[in-house]
């Protein structure tokens, strides 16, 4: 670090070695809801070590939820979690910090939806730009009355104690919408389900399950009778797969890189990110190991390859959303990546669209910005410079994967960012030089 929030990466040659990645990111925050929400007790081993699954725990504290973390010799602590039961949380006496996670504050709305009290859910800068009609439109007509700042946050949020089901499909694909809605379902009386033209996570459906609860899924959607009790229980969180992506796309990079990832999630929903990186050239194999809780776990070896070219299609861009920006960072080694139908990017932490080609411009690339996506063409080395992540962790993450394959060093603004899905970035990095 040359100074604090500012990291300096210099060129690699290759990368090597075996990784264990953090608990995914999206798996921590659902087993953390349901836990509060089921009788009992939960145990979660490897719950995810960044900041956004921090906010969820001290949001959960706040709603009355005790949980204590387990200390663990070398690794993330584990955390056990009291069940308040089904509508058992308790009216907070402070606003509800979700830091920088959407995902926080959008699944909780849904959870405060089955509680009749108001409660104020807030964030940082970064998430009160960002839009929440998408989960407070449906959450009213199931019962909340929900007070915003022109759909943005802070959000007020007043639960009811007769939560009406609803047949609803989102306007635009979201798994936190999604889940929201099922979660606020869980408190109504009758089914509730959602419709998706184009299918998302299904951590939340998988983790119901996982709770004991009963969910019908279709191609088309799913459904929740709600009143169902969820039952506490002792959990495992697999590494996340977005995370993972980075080390995937420094190696699928730099030439004679060879990793293996260990014990990460291979949820079909999730690995679309081993098919581009397969489409681009890079030798992607896995090895499924035993599902853990209805989530499929296993190892995943990369080798590098010579790159090509790829075009993602606007149907590939839900399951691939969190990977956009370090595919882009991928194709400035020498590939070339079309991406369409990816203007949500606009409205995450940061714009990523904008954001992304500023700082991968600034190191050298050769890179058109679209509305709706980008096009990299990866023929010339990088330079290396410098790139403001924007206070956005996956930016901070996707410069520094640029940076590797660089000819000078690269110094990136704002990295500390990155200790929202990933504290330990970093200093993995450093460790996976060979
Ligand atoms: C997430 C869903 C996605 C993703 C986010 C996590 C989740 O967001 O980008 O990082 O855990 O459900 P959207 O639901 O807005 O697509």
């Amino acid at each position: 670090m040359s100074s604090p929030g500012t990291v300096t990466i210099h060129p690699a040659g290759r990368v090597r070695g075996r990784v264990r990645l953090p608990g995914d990111k999206s798996i921590s925050h659902r087993y953390a809801l349901l836990a509060a929400l089921a009788d009992g007790s939960t145990t979660i081993h490897g719950y995810s070590t960044g900041g956004d699954c921090a906010s969820t725990l001290a949001c959960l504290r706040a709603l009355g939820v005790r949980i204590d973390a387990i200390p663990r010799n070398g690794g993330a602590p584990s955390y056990r979690i009291e069940g308040r039961g089904l509508g058992g949380l308790l009216a907070p006496t402070t606003t509800l910090d979700a830091g920088n996670s959407g995902s926080t504050m959008r699944m909780l709305t849904g959870v405060l939806t089955g509680h009749p009290f108001a409660a104020t859910l807030d964030g940082d800068v970064s998430l009160r730009r960002r839009p929440m009609r998408r989960v407070t439109v449906p959450l009213e007509r199931m019962g909340a009355r929900i007070a915003s700042v022109d759909g943005r946050p802070p959000l007020t949020v007043t639960g009811t104690a007769t939560v009406e089901p609803i047949d609803f499909q989102p306007e635009v694909p979201s798994a936190q919408v999604k889940s929201a809605i099922l979660l606020a379902g869980l408190h109504a009386r009758g089914i509730t389900r959602v419709r998706e033209g184009v299918p998302t996570r299904d951590h939340t459906e998988r983790a119901l399950q996982a709770f004991g609860a009963r969910v019908d899924r279709s191609p088309d959607g799913v459904s929740l009778a709600g009143g169902q009790r969820l039952e506490g229980r002792t959990l495992h969180v697999p590494g996340d797969i977005s995370s993972a992506a980075f080390w995937l796309a420094a190696a699928a990079g730099l030439p004679d890189s060879d990793l293996v990832l260990e014990h990460v999630g291979l949820n079909p929903t999730r690995t679309a990110i081993l098919d581009i990186l397969r489409r681009l050239g890079a030798l992607v194999e896995t090895q499924p190991g035993a599902e853990q809780a209805h989530e499929p776990v296993g190892t995943i070896r990369i080798q590098h390859h010579a790159l090509g070219a790829a075009e993602i299609t606007p149907a590939e861009v839900p399951g691939l959303i969190d990977e956009l920006p370090v595919l882009a960072a991928l194709a400035t080694h020498g590939g070339e990546l079309s991406v369409t139908g990816a203007g949500e990017l606009r409205v995450k932490e940061s714009d990523r669209i904008s954001a992304l080609a500023e700082g991968l411009r600034r190191l050298g690339a050769d890179i058109t910005e679209r509305p709706d996506g980008f096009h990299v063409r990866g023929r010339r080395r990088l330079t290396g410079g410098v790139a403001d992540a924007h206070g956005d962790h996956r930016l901070a993450m996707a410069f520094a994967v640029a940076a590797l394959g660089a000819d000078g060093p690269t110094t990136i603004r704002d990295a500390a960012a990155a200790a929202v899905s990933y504290p330990e970035f970093f200093s993995v990095l450093e460790s996976l030089r060979a």
